[in-house]
């Protein structure tokens, strides 16, 4: 291992290549990232880096976000089929007849979608900043797409909007069930419950700090607890075990993994190096409707 990764740390040099990462790849892969961390997080660094090739080790929303905000830079992805499967969540016609619907309608998208639903919207937003979009937008009217767990949560905290919701959901934080949390609060009755808002409202309710991934590992930091239950993709417990070292971190049940996070392996990072694989293409006409709503949310999100 320590050989693929010296490999990646010369190759990345000799291309002049900047390798972003996020929370939930590979603990080995995080190793060899020169940025790590949440969506919002990593898609300013995207916009501002210096490097002309982005590796982008995450799924293809990931990338593609980078390319539509960067659009001179090469970005590649290490496995090209590493997909979220909520970004697909959401239908054209759906949106297309809420905006009929309602005169004022804003689109939000959470940024976890396709560059076509993103085209559709007024403004992007990601887990760490939908609640400050939200409530900073003039309209009455908010159709939320295509996470409905995120959008719940969005409008419980944004009650003088209407918010109206969807139903993409994302299949590895709904699995995370009340009852799985109840029996992991029985088994470690002291710790606190961090919870990322993709997750079910039963689960959000029995949570002590809901938030992104960076937020989840904030908190842990900051917090006097020793114990916390974390509900959300296995990824982040290397962080929190590194950052942390005295306290303690329980999962709430036994597979909580994105299998397509996990497909990222240090073989194939170095392979898009060494061969410029797997490159981003956005046509310019999608490229630059899907900007419109991800460069608001970079000015809102603030
Ligand atoms: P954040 O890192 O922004 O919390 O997003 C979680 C996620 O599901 C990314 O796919
Ligand atoms: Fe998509 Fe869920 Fe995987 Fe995040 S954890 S990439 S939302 S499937």
């Amino acid at each position: 291992m320590k050989e693929l990764k010296d490999k990646i740390n010369r190759l990345k040099k000799e291309k002049g290549a900047v390798i972003l990462a996020h929370y939930y790849v590979n603990d080995e892969v995080q190793d060899v990232a020169d940025y790590i961390g949440d969506s919002f997080y990593l898609s300013q660094i995207a916009k501002k880096a210096e490097e002309n090739t982005i590796v982008f080790c995450g799924v293809s929303f990931m990338g593609e976000s980078a390319k539509i905000l960067s659009p001179s830079k090469t970005v590649l992805m290490p496995e090209a089929a590493a997909d979220c499967p909520m970004a697909h969540m959401a239908q054209k016609e759906k949106i297309q007849s809420m905006k009929e619907e309602y005169g004022d309608l804003a689109v939000v998208c959470y940024i976890n979608s396709t560059a076509e639903l993103k085209q559709l919207s007024d403004v992007c937003v990601t887990s760490s900043n939908a609640v400050k979009i939200v409530r900073a937008l003039p309209n009455k009217n908010i159709f939320f797409i295509p996470d409905g767990n995120l959008g719940r949560f969005v409008a419980q905290q944004v009650p003088e909007k209407n918010v109206i919701l969807n139903d993409g959901y994302c299949p590895v934080h709904a699995k995370m069930t009340a009852a799985a949390l109840r029996e992991a609060r029985q088994q470690h009755p002291k710790a606190e419950v961090l919870s990322h808002p993709e997750c079910i409202e039963e689960v959000l309710e029995l949570s002590d700090y809901i938030g992104s991934t960076s937020g989840i590992i904030d908190y842990a930091g900051k917090s006097s607890g020793k114990e916390f239950i974390v509900c959300t993709e296995t990824g982040v417990f290397y962080e929190l075990v590194k950052n942390n070292p005295g306290k303690s971190f329980y999962p709430v049940m036994e597979h909580q993994v994105c299998e397509d996070m996990k497909l990222i392996t240090l073989e194939k990072v170095a392979d898009v190096l060494e061969y410029g694989k797997n490159e981003v293409f956005v046509s310019e006409e999608l490229r630059e409707g899907a900007n419109v709503p991800l460069t608001n949310m970079l000015k809102l999100g603030k």
